[in-house]
């Protein structure tokens, strides 16, 4: 497995001491008060014009603030790199403003909220971006239809040195404005198949530079965006998401498990705040013959199997496991010492209250999908609390 003996005494250690989703805990010096986070999430109920957060937001963020720590939406660092219109941006003075009422409103209400910085890479159509053609390490297109046009998505522009040099130079200043925001850290999206994502992995990074071939070159990007925030925030309070196996905007990587030992053992040596791994979702892969999608590239669960037994072994640093978790797996992950803090996106969609939920025994809602990107304040802040839907 390739895992240090230091790595795995300090897992032993993490076992003995299991931890409860009630128990307080720190990511890097970010202290919170339970173990369960709020993954992010896109909602697009912000400007879709200017990128300003709104009060709306406020509130929704607000509402969930019993969550031992918030992940915002991922939010762009130029207009360049925005495939959701209405995601609050970090690059405008207005924008900072907008979010300012946010991380007041989460602190106020005694939470602890992170920005996750995104990039968005190949995986946007020009008529999101003015017409420009997306920025991605290599000339080749997403191979599936667009989720909401089903038209085909455009062929991004390889990136040239100086392309590179000013999207670090923006993660550097969405980082900066990030702080005066008033947030608590900032989060990199590594995940699902976005600008960084897409250098990672071998099937969309096709260059043949510093940046492209080994895993060593094509984690180079990654790393440097990270050494921006980390050059801003400190690395006690810098946190990334990774997807090593994800397919989500057709994305591969053709040996994810050595990919992810590297990027692993470098973030290691960062002690960086929080690490938060997302195991591969079985809808992102449309069929599954002998082993192989329609492709012909190998499924994630042969690449990796077992997934969240995988990780734990390769990093000794606070680990977030994230997707498809329900309160006992989640409480297994957390007693085995296999995570440390659990991350739940739809289940945060339609329980402001998720914590409460889980220490009470109360049922747990599901959100109504048909709003999860549009609605307004419908399917965004009208999610009850349980106590408020008994009153009712
Ligand atoms: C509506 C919606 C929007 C999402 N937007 C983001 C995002 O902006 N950034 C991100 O890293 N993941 C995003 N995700 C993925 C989630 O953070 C999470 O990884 C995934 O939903 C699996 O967690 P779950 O099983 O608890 O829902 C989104 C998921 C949903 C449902």
């Amino acid at each position: 497995m390739g895992c240090s003996s230091s790595s795995s005494s300090a897992v032993q250690e993490i076992k003995k001491n299991g931890a409860t989703f009630f128990d307080s805990g720190k990511l890097g010096s970010i202290e919170v008060k339970n173990r369960l986070v709020m993954a992010a999430m896109t909602r697009c109920r912000g400007d879709p014009t200017t990128g300003i957060p709104n009060d709306l937001m406020a509130d929704y963020y607000a509402q969930r603030a019993d969550f031992g720590l918030i992940l915002t939406e991922c939010s762009q660092i130029s207009p360049l790199s925005n495939a959701f219109p209405g995601s609050g941006g970090i690059y405008s003075k207005e924008q900072v403003e907008g979010w300012k009422k946010v991380t007041q409103k989460v602190h106020e209400k005694g939470g602890k909220i992170v920005l996750q910085i995104w990039h968005s890479g190949r995986a946007v159509l020009k008529e999101f971006i003015g017409g420009s053609d997306p920025l991605a390490p290599s000339a080749i297109a997403i191979r599936t239809p667009h989720a909401y046009t089903k038209g085909p998505h455009p062929v991004p522009k390889e990136m040239t040195k100086e392309d590179i040099k000013t999207v670090i130079e923006e993660f550097r200043q969405g980082a900066v404005n990030a702080k005066e925001a008033g947030f608590d850290g900032i989060q990199l999206h590594g995940a699902n198949g976005y600008l960084v994502d897409q250098f990672l992995k071998d099937g969309t990074n096709h260059r043949t530079d510093e940046y492209g071939g080994s895993i060593e070159n094509r984690a180079r990007f990654l790393f440097e965006a990270l050494d921006a925030l980390i050059s801003v925030f400190g690395a006690d309070k810098v946190g990334i998401k990774l997807s090593p196996t994800g397919r989500y905007n057709d994305m591969y990587d053709s040996n994810p498990l050595e990919s992810l030992k590297y990027v692993l053992k470098e973030l290691e040596k960062r002690k960086i705040a929080f690490v938060e791994v997302k195991r591969h979702n079985k809808t992102e892969v449309s069929s599954s013959e002998n082993g192989k999608d329609e492709h012909g590239q190998t499924l994630p669960e042969v690449q990796i199997p077992n997934f969240f037994d995988q990780i734990r072994p390769l990093y000794s640093g606070t680990l977030i496991l994230n997707d498809g978790v329900d309160q006992k797996l989640g409480e297994e992950l957390l007693a085995t010492g296999k995570a440390d803090f659990i991350s739940f996106a739809k289940l945060a969609i339609a329980n402001p209250d998720l914590p409460n939920r889980f220490k009470n025994g109360w049922e747990v809602a599901m959100p109504d999908f048909s709003l999860l990107f549009s609605g307004g304040e419908k399917g965004y802040n009208d999610y009850h609390r349980h106590e408020a839907k008994k009153q009712e």
